[in-house]
């Protein structure tokens, strides 16, 4: 396996591009927009800089990697040569199952066809393909060079070769591969999710402030970031969507999101992103502080 087709070049597809070409691989880095294309470009060479300034790198192997990254607008033209494709676009079914028939079409015989989705059935990406044995979920964390987790899905047609493969392949990448079965949420997000959406109804029904809860589960539980914090960063509107994917995939109440949640995504409230959410967040800065309306419960 040596040509990597990324499809999508946001804060994930940046990341994967990134992992990809510091191993060697030849990448095709596909996204829609010219802009985003550019600004995937800025974000690598910078974080190759860090890498640089941590000594894991040489100037020498920033210029491999950058070399051995190009960038393409059109999906047909980007994976031509391509034996993986890893799809990192938008999180919309829509959006997914029209790349998945265009790359049934386009992608070469025998190319393996992957998705990076948090939430949407493999089984169902698959389907809308005439190759379903071969189309696999490859779950990359946020952000990508740092995080050692790929969870990679099995669709309930993914051949088992197809599986194997992608082991040995998140093993070249010095990454941990956790193999699980296609069911909402997969393991990750079906796990983390609810504590998450717990942790907002602790809020929400006054149990405590934003700062102790986050405090609790970092001090108590050993978690690097409080789940409050957590949401923030992956965005709370994300977080929103798979929870309504477990909730409609289990047809349960536990994976109800709370109201508060659906509040904030509705205002605009997003986290990081958008510069508030449980926490406010100054741009250009690391400092944050717990949004005021979530300071501790009054008695
Ligand atoms: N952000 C996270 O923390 C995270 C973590 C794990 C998995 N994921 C998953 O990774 C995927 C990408 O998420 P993201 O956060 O990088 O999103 P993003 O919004 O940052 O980037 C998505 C990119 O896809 C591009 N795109 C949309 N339609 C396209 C098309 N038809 N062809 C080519 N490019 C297209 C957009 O222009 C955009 O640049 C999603 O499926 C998401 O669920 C995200």
């Amino acid at each position: 396996m040596k040509n990597i087709s990324v499809i999508g070049a946001g804060t994930m597809g940046n990341g994967i591009a990134h992992v990809f070409a510091q191993k060697g691989f030849s990448v095709c880095l596909i996204d829609t927009s010219a802009a985003q294309l550019e600004k995937a470009m800025k974000t690598i060479a910078t974080n190759l800089d860090r890498q640089i300034a941590r000594n894991l790198l040489t100037e020498e192997d920033k210029k491999g990697v950058l070399q051995r990254i190009r960038t393409v607008g059109a999906v047909a033209e980007g994976v031509s040569a391509a034996d993986l494709v890893v799809e990192a676009a938008t999180e919309n079914t829509e959006i997914k199952l029209n790349i998945f028939r265009q790359l049934d079409e386009v992608a070469p015989r025998g190319c393996i066809l992957a998705s990076n989705t948090s939430s949407i059935s493999i089984s169902t990406i698959a389907a809308v393909t005439k190759r379903p044995s071969a189309v696999i979920g490859l779950h990359f964390m946020n952000p990508v060079p740092v995080m050692k987790l790929i969870e990679i899905i099995n669709g309930y047609a993914t051949d088992a070769d197809v599986t194997r493969q992608m082991v040995e392949l998140a093993k070249k990448l010095d990454k941990v591969p956790c193999v699980v079965n296609d069911y909402p949420g997969f393991i990750a997000n079906r796990i983390l999710m609810p504590m998450i959406n717990e942790a907002i109804y602790s809020l929400y029904e006054g149990v405590a402030g934003g700062s102790e809860i986050d405090t609790i589960m970092k001090l108590g539980m050993a978690h690097p970031m409080g789940p409050l914090q957590l949401a923030d960063f992956i965005g709370l509107d994300v977080c929103l969507s798979i929870l309504r994917v477990l909730h409609a995939g289990f047809g349960q109440p536990k994976y109800a999101p709370c109201p508060l949640l659906v509040n904030m995504v509705t205002a605009g409230y997003l986290g990081v992103k958008a510069g508030e959410g449980f926490y406010r967040y100054v741009a250009g800065s690391k400092e944050f502080v717990v949004s005021q309306r979530f300071t501790p419960a009054e008695r």
